[in-house]
């Protein structure tokens, strides 16, 4: 489990920097002039660096509050099976809640985490992932924001894992295992 076995860079340091950036901006603008703080949820645990990176990067009031939600076990390939492991804190009854994941691959996991929480009648509910993987994609999710797409490969790293290693890794980077 070492850099040796990362292949190539897909998302650099300073291409995360200015998507994040990017997608800070955009957020900010949408959610002006709300009446409550923003509810910012992290689908964990592979956001948990992207949500530490761009709830800085927001600048209306909001909270946070994270969701862990497992679908690919250790393996590479995703099983479809999405598994609730540990629910919100807080009610999003009436609130304005944004949802924000690692990476969108084949879509099942935030379908299903798009539905359980629509069931819970948020006031608006919006879903931002930090990379997306369109040619992987099994069900169709619409993506408010979106920061960068990738292609079909194994990608590690910035919150990502392989058996849970490399998600320390501060950019983005394609794994070929041994
Ligand atoms: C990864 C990732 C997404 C999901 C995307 O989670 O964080 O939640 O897979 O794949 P999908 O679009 O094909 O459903 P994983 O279950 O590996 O858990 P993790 O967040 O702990 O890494």
């Amino acid at each position: 489990m070492d850099e040796k076995n990362i292949t190539k860079v897909l998302v650099s340091e300073e291409e995360i920097r200015e998507t994040v950036a990017r997608l800070g901006a955009e957020i900010t603008a949408t959610y002006q002039g709300l009446e409550r703080e923003l509810m910012v949820i992290g689908l964990l645990r592979g956001s948990f660096i992207f949500m530490a990176d761009l709830v800085r990067r927001i600048k209306v009031p909001l909270v946070v509050d994270f969701m862990t939600v497992s679908s690919y076990g250790d393996g590479t390939v995703s099983s479809g099976d999405v598994k609730v492991v540990m629910d919100l804190d807080s009610s999003i009854e009436d609130r304005d809640v944004l949802l924000v994941e690692d990476i969108v691959d084949t879509g099942r996991t935030f379908a299903k985490v798009i539905r359980m929480m629509r069931n819970r009648n948020p006031r608006s509910l919006r879903v931002c992932t930090f990379l997306n993987k369109p040619e992987a994609r099994v069900v169709d999710i619409p993506l408010d924001f979106c920061g960068v797409h990738i292609p079909n490969e194994f990608a590690v790293g910035y919150g990502l894992d392989y058996a849970q290693g490399y998600r320390h890794l501060p950019y983005v980077g394609v794994l070929q295992p041994d």
